[in-house]
């Protein structure tokens, strides 16, 4: 049990130039939380866990875990348990054996051993499973034995590299819903990389999105979808991402498809306060909604691709007229508009739009 501390922590791997991987990251992960780290590919997720667990070389700033400064710490002397994506599961060795291997390491002893290994065991539904080999698992068998491996040595803190990409889709909804439990039970302090923002969104109590580097927001799934930052998160978290787009303000409406959205004051002010006459305008796919062709308030999007997705369905396509931004909205799947259609769009409540700096990316209000 443990909390965790980035203190404007960096990794820079030497190069010409070098590669600031990690940039002045500050977090703070609570004794028992479990916290997501997410972002596209090289915003530096496994180079962050990895500094944690003693892998790579912190360069700037401090790590710490619990109250112990543990930046120049060896990773055997951190308390920490990681799972990897190749769950590296020595082939000549039993399920039991894999799960058990740690701790012979330290010296325990083997009925001490037995018990901690059957314990994880019934937790992770492996107790059939003791004295197979790896080779006579499924993925999803081999992907608990790797989650049992770091159990049975309950340490201070479960680090975890994208453990769940080899499985398939199915399987990964299963086996997610799975650790979140597990980690509920346990209570174990987990930081869980991912690139997946779905699965971000359903395990963490919290999420910190990077990109390049940088941290960019650190929040509840909820707050993060709500009220992102910036235009990043913005288009980063939520599916279909968030439509984005440059919209000119006019009085006190911003411009969409012709159509002029009212704003609310304070949003006003902000825009005013920014010297802004456009502003990067983000509109989830679920905030526009069809009405009747024609009518007050809505602005002609014609239909390019419909996605039937069941209770709902997708529909893509491009603003009538010059210029002709393309959007994304969810209908009702049954009564999808037709491949070709010219429909007439509504925004639902100006309050979910989202209006941000296009200077810098930053959310307005
Ligand atoms: N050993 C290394 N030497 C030099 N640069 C590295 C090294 N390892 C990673 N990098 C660089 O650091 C950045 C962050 O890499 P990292 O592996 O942390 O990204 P990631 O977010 O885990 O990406 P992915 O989702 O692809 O796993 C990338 O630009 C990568 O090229
Ligand atoms: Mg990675």
């Amino acid at each position: 049990m443990a909390e965790v501390r980035y203190e404007a922590a960096s990794r820079i791997y030497p190069g010409s130039p070098p590669v600031k991987a990690v940039d002045g990251l500050d977090l703070e992960v609570a004794d028992g939380e479990f916290l997501v780290l997410v972002g596209p590919s090289g915003s530096g997720k496994s180079t962050a866990l990895r500094m944690l667990a003693g892998l790579e070389d912190v360069n700037e700033g401090v790590i710490r875990i619990g109250d112990r400064d543990v930046t120049n710490v060896p990773p055997k002397g951190r308390d920490i348990a990681m799972v990897f994506q190749s769950y590296a599961l020595y082939p000549h060795m039993t399920v039991a054996q894999n799960m058990g291997f740690a701790l012979k390491l330290q010296g325990l002893a083997k009925s001490e051993i037995e018990t901690k290994v059957q314990e994880a065991a019934k937790l992770l539904d492996l107790e059939k499973y003791l004295a197979r080999k790896p080779k006579a698992l499924s993925g999803g068998q081999r992907q608990r034995v790797a989650m049992g491996r770091a159990i049975v040595r309950d340490p201070a803190v479960f680090l975890m590299d994208e453990p769940l990409s080899n499985l398939d889709a199915k399987l990964r909804v299963e086996t997610r819903a799975n650790i979140a439990a597990l980690q509920r039970r346990l209570g174990t302090t987990t930081i869980y990389v991912t690139h997946d923002q779905v699965e971000a969104m359903t395990m963490g109590h919290r999420v910190a999105v990077l990109k390049d580097g940088l941290l960019q927001q650190c929040d509840t799934p909820r707050a993060l979808y709500d009220r992102p930052q910036n235009a990043f998160v913005a288009g980063f978290i939520g599916s279909p991402a968030m439509n984005l787009h440059t919209a000119r303000v006019e009085g006190d409406a911003v411009l969409l498809g012709g159509l002029a959205v009212p704003l609310p004051r304070e949003t006003i002010k902000a825009i005013g306060d920014a010297g802004l006459s456009e502003v990067t305008l983000g509109v989830r796919p679920e905030s526009l909604g069809l009405v009747p062709s024609g009518s007050d308030g809505g602005f002609e999007l014609v239909v390019e691709l419909v996605e039937e997705l069941g209770a709902d369905a997708l529909v893509h396509g491009s603003i009538a007229g010059e210029g002709g931004d393309r959007l994304v909205m969810r209908v009702d799947g049954r009564t999808p508009p037709a491949l070709g259609q010219t429909v007439t769009v509504t925004v639902r409540d100006a309050g979910e739009l989202h209006l941000f700096d296009p200077r810098s990316g930053a959310r307005l209000v």
